[in-house]
């Protein structure tokens, strides 16, 4: 099916299962223990060995020997991989370094030898027993000092670079108030729960992974690119994800090795990453210079806008893209962005939750905070005053409508539903006890992309209907809107759905990423079950005009036929894919929000407190209320983590992340996070898909670590400007 003209009225539009909060279908399963993750598919791989990753002692340089001797004759081993005895390996399209290291060492804890055992103790124990030696080369590890050098890449997640509306410069030299500063974001880790992880085993010439990850059919292209196996004989399976944001949406070092590891040992193998690998051997996001200037006239309208940003990766890597924030939230006439990219011979930068916005807003939106303190205007005000309908820099256009857009609905809903009249406006004014109390507002905003998107559904004879896609659920709630989609479209309850995910046996999917997942996968399920309703209306030689599914029966002209009765004994059969056209190219499909922030900061100590947190967010039709809020409380933690406590701390000698396990990584915990509220704005967009939904899952984080900055700002009257706010920075 191809979706290119606004949507009209569907089935989806009867909202008596799509639109409800129903409860996650895979929650019993995750809360009860009985859901297989990777490392635990012992249903599918008897027998696995253990393997065990060494990851590379240096950062950059090469390997001048490695001795496995004493490693292969250890208790219980029977193999060990490295890249003299791997084969040739390709490097992935999706990956910037290789994935087995040698004899170039690319960036710390790369792997460079697998070790497979009987166990995983003799695993871990034989690794100890490797001797590699090391050539050291000099690697640049500090984006500061490589600022000076960085240039402009080729691409920015398919945008450019940079961009430009009218003459910045001079606007910004005449505008009578002027804010121009920097901001600084460290790198920091997804830290999701589970660890990358793979089981493989090979039957003749065909390789099986159970594994974890976000985007099936790239991980099956990357495996059989890396292996040099065609793409089919690789099979891909993935249908329990404990956490992914951006980290698992490439194939990682886990699958790999795995893959290699039971080639050599003939035997299953698996392969989790030890925790104390996964800093430095997977993805990151990489660390933020941002320098924001704004111009404004003395009542308030922005003239000019400018914001660069300076971020690093390995030779062959990307930019953090957080411009792009800034060339849609605001209007101006005089407006540049500009991105650069430095070469760093740290682990590799890659997507993490809202790539790029997620940064981005962490120095606009606190330089949009300072602008309107400058003006004396309320900063809920300033915003709603430079707002537009229409994009402010389309890549230097700037008439493309937004297909909606509610951001000035989202503040104000929001300054009313958290009292924002109660802030006080002179910072360090308000105190109860030893503590400072301060309120924040930031503006939040990230694209809605959608992706073709496949799926079947089968209906058998005893009226159940089965989905099968490769989409996956990384905890997002995949499986439960997928369920309510099919359920809508084929007239049936939730418990007549059954849905299969993660699998490279199903149709391909968009997958999980770019917040695009929910509205692209639930569209090609609508593109499925259309199918399906046709061909059980054409069965039964019922006109497809006017053939109702409702109640597990099929209707039309007064008969009426239960489903499974219609589907017969051996049930009907349906798959599509649903194309997307070039609605997107002719509306700007966005979500935005707000967020609201109250801390509270103790005098003496300065620790900071979060004290309650809202979320207003505008994100076309919301498909199950319950999994999007838990989508958005989730991003607001995660933002929360990124304000007051995520870092990855760079060791500049060596070029490596020091803090790389969760003793040393710190991540919110329930402790730290107050009461948090959502609210959903009323929303359907006909131009996004017949669905009319679109993502949240990344608009969720986006403003948020700013408005927390911006809270503690109004608490303290300090404004720091290098994340993450520590007490430290306070004192
Ligand atoms: Mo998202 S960072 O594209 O998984």
């Amino acid at each position: 099916m191809k979706f290119d003209t606004p949507a009209t009225t569907n089935p989806i539009d009867q909202l008596k299962i799509v639109g409800k909060p129903v409860d996650r279908i895979d929650g019993p399963l995750k809360t009860t223990g009985t859901a297989s993750y990777a490392y635990e598919r012992h249903d599918v791989a008897a027998n696995p060995a253990y393997g065990h990753i060494l990851g590379s002692a240096i950062a950059k340089g090469r390997i001048a020997s490695i001795d496995t001797r004493e490693a292969i004759a250890a208790p219980g081993v029977l193999a060990v991989v490295t890249a003299q005895n791997a084969g040739a390996l390709m490097k992935g399209d999706f990956n910037t370094a290789k994935l087995l290291a040698g004899p170039e060492v690319q960036h710390y804890h790369q792997a460079v030898a697998l070790v497979v055992a009987e166990t995983f103790e003799q695993a871990r124990a034989a690794a100890g027993l490797i001797k590699v030696d090391y050539t050291r080369a000099d690697g640049a590890y500090d984006l500061e000092k490589a600022k000076s050098s960085a240039t402009k890449p080729k691409d920015m997640d398919g945008d450019a670079p940079d961009s430009k509306v009218g003459d910045f410069a001079s606007a910004f030299a005449a505008a009578p108030v002027q804010i121009d500063a920097t901001y600084h974001t460290p790198d920091v880790s997804h830290a999701m729960m589970e660890p990358h992880a793979s089981i493989a085993a090979w039957k003749g010439d065909e390789l099986s992974l159970w594994t974890s990850n976000q985007m099936i059919d790239w991980g099956r292209g990357d495996v059989a690119k890396t292996l040099g196996i065609p793409k089919d004989k690789v099979h891909l399976s993935s249908p329990y994800i404990g956490g992914g944001f951006g980290g698992k949406l490439f194939v990682r070092s886990d699958a790999i090795l795995a893959a290699l590891g039971a080639r050599a040992a003939k035997r299953p193998v698996k392969v989790a990453l030890q925790r104390a690998l996964v800093a430095n051997n997977t993805t990151h996001r990489p660390a933020t210079i941002q320098r924001v200037r704004i111009g404004a006239s003395r009542d308030g309208k922005i003239t000019a806008i400018a914001h660069e940003n300076w971020s690093g990766d390995l030779p062959g890597g990307g930019p953090d893209s957080s411009v792009q924030q800034t060339r849609m939230l605001y209007a101006a006439p005089n407006r540049m962005t500009a991105t650069r990219l430095a070469v760093l011979d740290l682990p590799e930068s890659n997507a993490m939750r809202a790539p790029g916005e997620a940064t981005g807003h962490m120095a606009l939106e606190v330089a949009m905070d300072e602008m309107a303190e400058k003006l004396g205007m309320d900063p809920v005000q300033f915003r709603i005053l430079n707002d537009s309908q229409v994009v402010p820099d389309d890549n230097g256009k700037t008439d493309r409508p937004f297909s909606q857009r509610q951001l000035v609905e989202c503040l104000r809903q929001g300054a009313d539903t958290f009292g924002w009249t109660g802030r006080n406006a002179k910072p360090a004014q308000r105190r109860e006890g030893d503590w400072l109390i301060g309120m924040g507002v930031a503006s939040a905003y990230r694209g809605a992309p959608t992706q073709k998107s496949g799926a079947r559904v089968r209906l058998d004879g005893s009226g159940m209907v089965t989905v099968e896609t490769d989409m996956t659920d990384i905890g997002t709630g995949s499986y439960t809107i997928i369920a309510q989609t099919a359920a809508e479209m084929m007239g049936v309850p939730l418990d007549k759905v059954v849905v299969k995910l993660g699998d490279t046996a199903y149709p391909v999917s968009a997958g999980s990423g770019g917040q695009w997942g929910a509205a692209s996968s639930t569209a090609g399920v609508y593109a499925a079950c259309t199918k399906l309703r046709e061909a059980v209306a054409t069965k039964l030689g019922f006109s497809t005009a006017d053939v109702t599914f409702a109640d597990g029966k099929v209707s039309s002209a007064g008969r009426s036929v239960a489903l499974g009765e219609a589907a017969g004994p051996g049930g009907l059969v349906a798959e599509d894919t649903m194309e997307f056209g070039d609605l997107s190219e002719k509306y700007q499909h966005s979500t935005f929000g707000a967020h609201f922030v109250e801390v509270a900061v103790d005098m003496h100590t300065c620790e900071v407190r979060l004290r309650r947190m809202l979320a207003v967010c505008a994100a076309g039709r919301i498909l199950n209320p319950k999994s999007a809020r838990s989508q958005v409380i989730g991003a607001m933690t995660m933002g929360a983590g990124a304000a007051l406590m995520e870092e990855l701390a760079v060791d500049n000698r060596f070029g490596f992340f020091v803090n790389h396990d969760l003793a040393g990584y710190e991540v919110p915990v329930h402790a730290d996070i107050p009461h948090q509220d959502v609210v959903f704005l009323d929303e359907t967009d006909p131009t996004v898909s017949p669905m009319k939904a679109k993502g949240v899952g990344e608009l969720g984080i986006c403003g948020v670590a700013a408005a927390v900055a911006n809270a503690i700002y109004n608490a303290t009257g300090v404004r720091v400007r290098e994340y993450p706010i520590t007490l430290d920075k306070l004192i």
